[in-house]
């Protein structure tokens, strides 16, 4: 892993090769996301500095597209399919549990770095819907009043 130093060397060495170029933003966020994994504030800053652009027009972009993300992942990524199978079966719910239990919104990582949490398209386990992935774990037939003892064992 490069260090800090290194990284942000990185990032420079982007923003250099893309400036000039319609709609750079995006590439640079891309290899900023290669980069450091996420796309905190001050890299944000470092990409609008060094391309001419505002920090607004940065965030618009980050934010408006779901690959990139703000914060670190958390530990354990969570994603539950919103595929049509697992969508009929109730997944939906499975995902209000979750929200409610971590106290986070899709999208977001819990304040202690733990669960990262992130509604997805099928998972190919159509035959389990409605299904959620942890990490490499896939967990099928679920029902809401599941979640808080799956949840506790990533948590112990
Ligand atoms: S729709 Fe959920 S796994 Fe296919």
């Amino acid at each position: 892993m490069p260090d800090n130093k290194e990284k942000y060397a990185q990032l420079q060495e982007a923003i250099a090769k893309h400036k000039g170029e319609r709609g750079a933003v995006m590439p640079v966020l891309q290899e900023a996301m290669n980069i450091f994994g996420y796309v905190p504030q001050d890299v944000q800053e470092m990409i609008a500095d060094g391309l001419g652009t505002t920090l607004s027009e940065v965030y618009g972009v980050s934010t408006f597209y779901s690959q990139f993300s703000l914060e670190p992942k958390g530990e354990h990524v969570i994603g539950v399919c919103l595929g049509t199978a697992c969508y009929v079966k109730g997944s939906q719910k499975i995902l209000d549990k979750l929200c409610e239990e971590l106290k986070i919104e899709p999208g977001r990582t819990t304040a202690d770095g733990k669960f990262s949490l992130n509604a997805t398209r099928c998972l190919g386990a159509c035959g389990l819907a409605p299904v959620m992935m942890i990490g490499e774990e896939v967990y099928g037939r679920l029902t809401p009043d599941q979640v808080p003892a799956i949840l506790d064992k990533y948590r112990a």
